[in-house]
C-alpha cells in the first residue's frame, strides 16, 4: 500500500511516498527556518504564506522521486492508495495550507484521506527502520513544541503517562540558543558548541538545575532552567569562551532530565523498548546517555534526518492506523491533543 504523506505543522513543508509503512519511496522537505531568523522566533503569518509557495512543488516532486517512469502527474497518483496528512497540533495557518491542499487531491481524485497527529507521527520514524520493535514501549517524543510520555502496547495503542507542565525541552534549546548568540539554530548549534567544550578552556562553575528530576512524576519542567540560564548569563557572559561552556550544561541538564525519567518510566511499566522520535531526538548527547540505560530495554532512534519534521513519519503513521476518513470530515486541529 501507497501512502502519500503530507506535513505542514509549522516552518517545514514535507510530502513522502511510503509503502508499507516502512518503505521510503520519497521524501522532500522545504523549509522557510532561515526567512524567520531576522524576528527572533517563526512569524506563523510568514510560514503560513511560505507554504502557500511550497506545497504544490514539494508534493510534484515526492510523487516524481517516487515513481521516476511516469511522465505525469496523474500517472503517478495511479500508484497511490490513499492520503495522509498533518491535521495538529501546530500553527493554524501552516496546517490549513497541508489540509486543504490534501482534501482538493481528494476530491479530485477520490483517494481517502487519513487524518494524523503529527507528535505521535514522530515516533514512527523508528517504523521505517526495523519491523521487530518489542511492545510493550515507553516512547518519549522531544521537539520544539513537545516533551511527551506514552506507554506504547503496540504500533496502535498508547497511552499518555507524562509531558512537560511548561516549556518543551526542544523550546529550552531554542531560547538557548539565542541568549548565548547562535541566532535561530536552536539545539543543533547549542549541540556542536557544546562539542567543543572541554572543562580546561574555561574555569567557570556553572550548574544548572536539572527541574523535577527526583519527583515522583513523569512529568518534566523546563522553563524554570531557562530562567537559570538567563540569570547566570547576565552575571558571566564577559568571560572567555563562556559560549561553549553555557552550551555544555543547558544540553547537559536536558538531556539528564530526558533520559532519567524515561527509564524511570520503562521501569514503571517494566517494558521491553523505548522508541525516542521529535527533533531534539537528533541530539548526539541525548543518544549517548540513553546508549548507558539499564540493557533489558532495546533502544530504538531513527536516524538524524527522520527526527525534524518530515512527512515520512506522517505516511508511515497512517499505514499503521488506516482510519480512512471523507474529506469533508477532515479539518485542522491546531491544538489537537496527545494524551491519548
Ligand atoms: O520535531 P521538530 O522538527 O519540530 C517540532 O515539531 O517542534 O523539532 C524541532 C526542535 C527544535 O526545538 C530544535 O532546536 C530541536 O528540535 N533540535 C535539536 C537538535 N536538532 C533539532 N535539539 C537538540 N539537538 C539537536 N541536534
Ligand atoms: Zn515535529
Amino acid at each position: 500500500m501507497n501512502i502519500l504523506g503530507i506535513e505542514s505543522s509549522c516552518d517545514e513543508t514535507a510530502a513522502a511516498v511510503v509503502r508499507d509503512g516502512t518503505e521510503i519511496l520519497s521524501s522532500i522537505i522545504s523549509s522557510s527556518h532561515q526567512l524567520h531568523a531576522q524576528f527572533g522566533g517563526i512569524l506563523p503569518e510568514l510560514a503560513s504564506r511560505e507554504q502557500l509557495s511550497y506545497m504544490l512543488p514539494v508534493i510534484q516532486k515526492a510523487l516524481y522521486s517516487a515513481f521516476p517512469n511516469e511522465k505525469s502527474i496523474q500517472d503517478t497518483m495511479k500508484h497511490i492508495d490513499a492520503l495522509a496528512v498533518t491535521v495538529g497540533p501546530g500553527l493554524i495557518g501552516s496546517l490549513l495550507m497541508g489540509v486543504e491542499t490534501t482534501k482538493t487531491i481528494a476530491f479530485i481524485t477520490g483517494k481517502p484521506i487519513i487524518p494524523v497527529n503529527h507528535v505521535l507521527a514522530h515516533l514512527y520514524a523508528n517504523m521505517t527502520q526495523t519491523e521487530t520493535i518489542p511492545f510493550p514501549a515507553i516512547a518519549l517524543v522531544v521537539s520544539g513544541g513537545h516533551t511527551e510520555l506514552f506507554l506504547m502496547k503496540s504500533k496502535t495503542e498508547y497511552q499518555w503517562i507524562g509531558g512537560t507542565i511548561d516549556d518543551a525541552a526542544g523550546e529550552a534549546f531554542d531560547k538557548g540558543a539565542r541568549l548565548l548568540g547562535f541566532g535561530n539554530e536552536g539545539g543543533k548549534a547549542i549541540a556542536k558548541a557544546a562539542q567543543l567544550y572541554t572543562s580546561d578552556i574555561s574555569d567557570t562553575k556553572l550548574a544548572l538545575p536539572r527541574p523535577l528530576l527526583h519527583d515522583n512524576t513523569l512529568n518534566f519542567s523546563f522553563s524554570g532552567l531557562k530562567t537559570a540560564l538567563q540569570r547566570e548569563w547576565v552575571k558571566q557572559s564577559n568571560k572567555p569562551n563562556i559560549q561553549t561552556c553555557f552550551a555544555y550544561e543547558l544540553q547537559e541538564a536536558i538531556t539528564d532530565v530526558l533520559v532519567a525519567k524515561t527509564i524511570k518510566a520503562a521501569e514503571i511499566y517494566n517494558v521491553s523498548s523505548i522508541l525516542l522520535g521529535g527533533g531534539v531526538a537528533a541530539n548526539v548527547r541525548l543518544r549517548e546517555k540513553f546508549q548507558l540505560r539499564p540493557q533489558q530495554f532495546q533502544l530504538f532512534f531513527p536516524p538524524i534526518e527522520l527526527c525534524t519534521d518530515n512527512a515520512v513519519t506522517i505516511a508511515s503513521y497512517a499505514y499503521y492506523h488506516q482510519l480512512t476518513h471523507n474529506y469533508r470530515d477532515i479539518t485542522a486541529t491546531p491544538s489537537l491533543s496527545v494524551e491519548v
